[in-house]
């Protein structure tokens, strides 16, 4: 039986360069459209699907290599005025995670990539940011390259039962 797609999520940050099939895209993209979102308010947040080599190359340099070369971005952006865009934007980045670990895929939730992008905007405008909207999470996916790290997890938040 599959492990919980939950369980198996862990930050990856070296992928292969096999494109991300195009199903599987289909998936992720169902994944963050199944995200909830404060108050039903569905403008609070945007995002686009990069794969097109070109923008990938563009986005690593504005980045520093700050997404690892993935070949799958979901670049997910806040409206600036709403009160709960940025945390849209996480929730759906976490369903896109969670969708890519069931993919056997790896992501990584990327947020200072995503903040630099702020400053490009030029690089915004071919992203298809609109305006009023800032870059907030970027969730970075591929195949794994080699083994992924499991640490044990258990106990590394302060949980208070009572
Ligand atoms: C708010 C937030 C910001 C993050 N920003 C980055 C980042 O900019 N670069 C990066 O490589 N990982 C980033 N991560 C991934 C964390 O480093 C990773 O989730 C954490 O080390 C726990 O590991 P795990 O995801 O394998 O459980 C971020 C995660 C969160 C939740």
């Amino acid at each position: 039986m599959m492990e919980n797609p939950i369980l198996q999520r862990r930050a990856v940050r070296k992928y292969a360069s096999t494109p991300v099939a195009g199903p599987d895209i289909e998936e992720m993209v169902a994944a963050f459209e199944a995200a909830p979102c404060g108050m039903h308010q569905v403008e609070g947040m945007q995002a686009t699907v990069v794969t097109d080599e070109a923008l990938l190359k563009k986005v690593a340099t504005a980045s520093s290599n700050a997404c690892y070369g993935a070949p799958l971005l979901f670049v997910i952006s806040a409206k600036k005025t709403s009160p709960f865009g940025d945390r849209d934007a996480s929730a759906a980045a976490e369903n896109v995670m969670v969708q890519a670990a069931a993919l056997d895929l790896g992501s990584v939730y990327v947020m200072s990539g995503a903040q630099v992008l702020n400053g490009h905007p030029n690089l915004l405008k071919e992203l298809g940011v609109d305006d009023g909207y800032a870059v907030t999470v970027i969730v970075a996916i591929g195949h794994p390259a080699g083994k992924v790290d499991t640490p044990d997890r258990t106990h590394r938040y302060k949980l208070v039962r009572r």
